[in-house]
């Protein structure tokens, strides 16, 4: 499904990945593991594009791939959840979910609000949560966030 190899990637003389591959197959859960600087937020930004790679490939689904931005990435299925919270505490829970990917009428700006909190709501259930969609998310437990 995800097929990284021979990764390299330096921030100047920090060589901080050397030849590095990792593969997942779909249904697999993984754990990155290494101490702290180790480089696997690096691996991550190397994957989603955030970072260019100095050397190595990046296959998805058997095609080569060459991200370069998490958009672009997210379009081919991968997304990743950063271990800092990001999200816009005064915004409400179903504006954070639809962050850039507003549901408008037409081609109107007018945000469809009430069509994008009921999917959250579905979303959220899949996952167990019971949540107001449009209550901000700032009043999530940070779990929740
Ligand atoms: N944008 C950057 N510019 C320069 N150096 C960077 C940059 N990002 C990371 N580094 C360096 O790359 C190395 C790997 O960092 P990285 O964040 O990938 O580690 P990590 O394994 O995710 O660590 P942690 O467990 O703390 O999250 C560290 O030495 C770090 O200082
Ligand atoms: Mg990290």
């Amino acid at each position: 499904m995800i097929e990284m190899t021979g990764i390299s990637k330096a921030f100047s003389c920090n060589q901080v990945l050397k030849n590095v591959s990792f593969s997942l197959e779909k249904g697999e859960i993984h754990a990155l593991m290494g101490e702290n600087g180790a480089g696997k937020s690096t691996m991550m930004k190397v994957l989603t594009g955030i970072h260019k790679r100095d050397a190595g490939k990046i296959a998805v689904k058997g095609k080569e791939v060459d991200f370069s931005s998490p958009k672009e990435a997210e379009k081919a299925g991968i997304a990743v959840i950063h271990q800092e919270l990001n999200i816009l505490p005064h915004l409400s829970i179903a504006e954070n979910l639809f962050l850039r990917k507003e549901e408008t009428v037409g081609k109107t700006n007018i945000l469809r609000t009430k069509s994008m909190n009921i999917k959250t709501k579905k979303m959220l259930a899949e996952l167990g949560l019971d949540v107001n969609p449009s209550s901000p998310a700032s009043e999530l437990s940070v779990g929740k966030q």
